[in-house]
């Protein structure tokens, strides 16, 4: 086994605790705070540019003590493939041009309760990835551990990263998904639950939303002897303990780690995971907001943005307390343009929701077990999480 690899495990030994890849969210302040205390930080370097991310590289590093120079990572989305990242592969451009008018038209009513009743819906702009040149500045920069979501990386590639001395990670949703990412070559692999907030990780067709209790023991049967990490309501010590039973070598936890004091979040997402008066149920899987799957609280937008009188064209369903509300038609009948056209649809909205502490149109991503959330300092919260596993 490669050494940089033994590092890590070494490392999940003494605490298997990661701080989960948070776009949006993960700061070099919150990344550091996690790795200076003994866990695994995982910055996410999704939407941001080349130079940020070069910066918050150095800035973690500057923040780190000596010894834990190498506990952090960076998260990388992997772009579909094809041009325009993917979305003119998967639909002919007068259906794509369909979906995003009527993308537009059923916006538009949240601009105008946002906005006042003169806005126009502006064209959306979408961002290029810039992933590639990511992954080379991690290359670069030296960049301990990168971890991989949305996609598979080629075998060349992650082979590159690994001569560069990276631990690479891959994300599944399933087993057949793990099963790929380790035939690619990755070095361990994350298993998001459908417990976990925010974009599901899933790569392959289909809504993935299996516990992270069923998921995590048979993703870590399929590909032993590969380290697994499991992701997905895992908020405390019981969780961190749970997962160790499952043959997980560490734990993923992100929603209790946005909501503590060294996150640098939105204030109002910390106050709406944080509101004693909410219920476990309250969350759920949509793609309203961005085009993909992903879960946060139920909010006017996910409620009100399909058409109520549809139910053939828009599959909303509810399994037992996992609601679920995907677009599982595309094309013509589909108001949910794909990502990240619906994204950048719906940003402004969001930019609207932050000025105006409004959580009524604005993703609010968070995972099931948002209820076990506290303000407390990370190390409050690894100190217990450090009692329960008698460390
Ligand atoms: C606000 C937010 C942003 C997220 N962004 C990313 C991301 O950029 N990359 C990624 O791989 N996973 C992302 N996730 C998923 C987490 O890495 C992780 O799977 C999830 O938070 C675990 O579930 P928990 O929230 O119940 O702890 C995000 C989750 C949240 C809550």
């Amino acid at each position: 086994m490669r050494i940089e690899v033994q590092r890590v495990l070494q490392r999940f030994r003494r605490l298997p605790v990661v701080l989960a890849p948070m776009a949006g969210v993960s700061t070099p302040r919150l990344v550091a705070a996690i790795c200076n205390e003994g866990a695994t930080g995982i910055h996410a370097g999704g939407f941001r540019s080349v130079m940020q991310l070069a910066q918050d590289i150095d800035e973690i590093r500057s923040l780190l003590g000596e010894e834990h120079q190498h506990a952090f990572g960076v998260n990388l989305m992997v772009p579909p493939e094809g041009e325009n990242g993917g979305v003119d592969d998967a639909y002919s451009k007068l259906e794509l041009a369909q979906q995003i008018e009527r993308a537009r038209v059923s916006v538009l009513p949240f601009y105008q309760r946002a906005q006042g009743a003169s806005v126009v819906v502006p064209t959306p702009k979408v961002t290029p990835s810039c992933y590639k040149e990511q992954v080379d500045l991690c290359l670069d920069k030296g960049v301990p551990v990168v971890t991989f979501v949305f996609g598979r990386v080629k075998p060349s590639e992650i082979k590159r990263l690994q001569d560069g001395g990276c631990v690479v990670m891959g994300t599944a949703t399933s087993v057949e998904e793990a099963i790929l990412l380790r035939q690619d070559g990755v070095d361990a692999i994350f298993a998001q639950g459908a417990e976990a907030g925010g974009h599901r990780g899933s790569f392959l067709r289909g809504i993935h939303l299996v516990g992270t209790m069923s998921l995590v023991p048979q993703i870590v049967d399929a590909v032993y002897p590969l380290p697994v990490i499991a992701a997905g309501g895992i908020a405390d010590g019981r969780g961190v303990t749970a997962a160790r039973a499952l043959g997980a070598s560490a734990s993923a936890i992100g929603t209790a780690f946005l909501t503590s004091n060294e996150s640098e979040a939105q204030p109002l997402h910390k106050r709406e995971i944080l509101r004693k008066d909410r219920s476990e149920t309250d969350t759920i899987v949509t793609d309203v907001f961005t085009g993909k799957a992903a879960r946060g609280f139920c909010n006017d937008f996910v409620s009100q943005y399909r058409p109520h009188n549809s139910n053939q064209q828009f599959d909303r369903i509810t399994q037992g307390d996992m609601p679920v509300d995907i677009t599982r038609i595309r094309g013509e009948q589909s108001n949910v343009a794909p990502y990240p056209i619906q994204q950048a649809l719906t940003n402004p909205l969001k930019q609207f929701c932050i000025a105006h502490n409004d959580p009524t149109l604005i993703s609010m991503w968070c995972g099931q077990s948002f209820r076990l959330a506290t303000d407390n300092k990370v190390s409050r919260i690894i100190e217990e999480i450090k009692d329960k596993l008698r460390l």
